[in-house]
């Protein structure tokens, strides 16, 4: 029987790929007012401001390829039954060959009616930007399949079964700052032991973190040392 490893990742494990993290330096929200670009209020007030800033990342990340952390977390589901939940919007977990990945706060490549929220559609990546105009078959516009900062997590309930049932807990690339993501530490069973891959220092609940202190390439080859 495959020990559970669930993987929790953000924006740090697809820096590698070339993709922008939201809070070091140089991040999207030192560039870009969060509220006007991911929030729903900003999509209100100036939809094609926000079709366009998501229009641009979707550009980027047709652009990116897996790096070998992604990669080598693919891998993993030889020797382990693996769940990653991902805060990251990107699709390289799955491009990788992650086989169960959760995405908390949606997902890039695919758009959705701004009049039924069951109407989700996968975006061509040939023809990859959301304009207005844009419409579902009911005729609403449509939108960026994302969660915007202040709208309902509807992953969250799946991701904290998952947790609930971990053997082993990873966490790479997140600054632990947005919840209920970074909450999901706190649903890990208190003998289950917690290793987190980051450069920095991150602050968490658990004061028992095995710290990697390295990027998602380096860290999960450790880790995979480490876990033989
Ligand atoms: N490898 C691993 N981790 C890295 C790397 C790397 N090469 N480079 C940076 N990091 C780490 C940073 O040290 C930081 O701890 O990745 C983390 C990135 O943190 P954030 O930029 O805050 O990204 P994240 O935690 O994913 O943000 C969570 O906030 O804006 C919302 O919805 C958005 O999903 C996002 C959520």
């Amino acid at each position: 029987m495959k020990k559970k490893l669930v993987v929790l990742t953000g924006a740090g494990m697809s820096a590698e790929s070339g993709i922008a993290t939201f809070r070091d330096s140089g991040g999207l929200w030192d560039r870009y007012p969060v509220e006007q670009v991911a929030t729903p209020e900003g999509f209100a007030a100036d939809p094609e401001l926000v079709l366009n800033f998501y229009n641009t990342r979707r550009r980027e990340l047709l652009k990116a390829v897996p790096n070998e952390g992604h990669k080598a977390l693919a891998e993993m589901e030889k020797q382990f039954d693996v769940d990653i939940i991902t805060q990251n919007i990107d699709n390289l977990h799955e491009r990788a060959g992650s086989s169960r990945v959760v995405h908390l706060h949606g997902e890039l490549m695919k758009a959705r009616s701004t009049g039924d929220d069951s109407l989700i559609y996968d975006i061509d990546p040939a023809n990859s930007d959301i304009r207005i105009g844009d419409l579902c078959e009911k005729g609403f516009q449509l939108r960026p399949h994302i969660v915007w900062f202040g709208e309902p997590v509807p992953m969250i309930r799946e991701a904290e079964r998952i947790t609930r049932q971990a053997e082993i807990f990873v966490i790479i690339g997140t600054s632990m700052n947005v919840y209920p993501a970074a909450g999901l530490l706190m649903d890990v069973r208190k003998n289950v032991p917690v290793y987190l891959i980051d450069p920095k220092d991150v602050s968490t609940t658990r004061y028992d973190v095995h710290h990697i202190r390295k990027g998602a390439s380096e860290g999960v080859k450790e880790l995979r040392q480490l876990l033989r």
